[in-house]
């Protein structure tokens, strides 16, 4: 019998996940099907319990459901506990156990391995921002600023993290004011995302040479941030990559295989043209 594997969240129209998983599954010879769970959130618990049912062995978790799932899963580890937020969920010994691999699939999508005496800036205090916020305090030099449309959210950020010491909270308006003192900028909120393409959380118009500007948004493929970011020359990463990455990240947890750098390269370059003819 195939293994059986999903998404949950609510919309799931235009998710790639089903995508990126089945090509996976294919490459790699796996006997593996996936579904898509798109629930209201008053048949979340429902939807939950009929997958343990039915044995689905491991599953995404999508917007708007990464913390509201906590509250039907048997146990967290250690990051998605610290994050509040869950990602992937695997089933283990008949128990669901929630984790969170958006920081690390980020981390790796954007290829920011050595970072010192740096300032970044995170861009929104919601469930991505946590995990980026959790994956890069592991660079104890890095000063990260939050800035967020509601401060007092961001500065709910030192507990993710206790050992920081550098975060600083600010709003969107004075982290706009400031954007020529950052060498790392990740934009982790919806907006600029497609039909709301023509906004920006803050206008880019004078960066640090050499600055880094990541949007964890994939549709449209360049935001209005990043366009600004790159017209300032800066260099630019849309969240492409990382969603393939959180797809590698969830396969190897669930079944202990590891999917190969080109196979990734590969992907990135489908989901680009996915996206692109939708
Ligand atoms: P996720 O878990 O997917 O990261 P979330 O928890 O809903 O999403 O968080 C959304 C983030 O986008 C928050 O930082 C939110 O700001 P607030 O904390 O002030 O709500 C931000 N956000 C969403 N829409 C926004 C808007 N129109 N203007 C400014 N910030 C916005």
């Amino acid at each position: 019998m195939s293994d059986r594997f999903g998404i949950i969240g609510h919309p799931l129209g235009h998710s790639q996940s089903p995508f990126i998983q089945t090509y996976i599954y294919d490459q790699l010879g796996m006997n593996a099907v996936f579904h898509r769970y798109d629930v209201e959130e008053s048949d979340l618990e429902a939807t939950v319990e009929k997958m343990k049912v039915n044995g689905v062995k491991g599953f995404l978790v999508t917007v708007p459901y990464k913390t509201k799932i906590i509250h039907y899963l048997d146990k967290l580890d250690s990051f998605a506990e610290a994050m509040n937020a869950v990602n992937v969920v695997k089933l283990v010994d008949g128990y669901y156990v929630g984790t969170n691999v958006d920081g690390l699939a980020w981390l790796d999508a954007s290829g920011q391995t050595e970072l010192g005496e740096q300032r970044a800036l995170i861009i929104g205090a919601g469930g991505a921002a946590q995990s980026i916020y959790y994956t890069l305090s592991q660079f104890a030099h890095l000063k990260i600023d939050v800035a967020n449309r509601t401060v007092a959210k961001a500065e709910r950020f030192q507990q993710f993290a206790p050992s920081r010491r550098f975060t600083k909270a600010t709003s969107l308006a004075e982290a706009e004011a400031h954007q020529d003192q950052y060498d790392l900028i990740v934009q982790t909120t919806s907006i600029g995302m497609w039909p709301h393409h023509d906004q920006s959380p803050l206008k880019l118009t004078k960066l640090k040479d050499n600055v880094f500007v990541s949007d964890i948004i994939y549709n449209p493929l360049e935001t209005k941030l990043l366009q600004q970011a790159r017209l300032c020359g800066a260099r630019t990463e849309n969240g492409i990559g990382m969603l393939v990455l959180a797809n590698v990240y969830a396969i190897k947890k669930w079944t202990g295989k590891q999917v190969s750098p080109s196979l990734v390269e590969k992907l990135v370059k489908k989901v680009t043209i996915n996206l692109r003819s939708e």
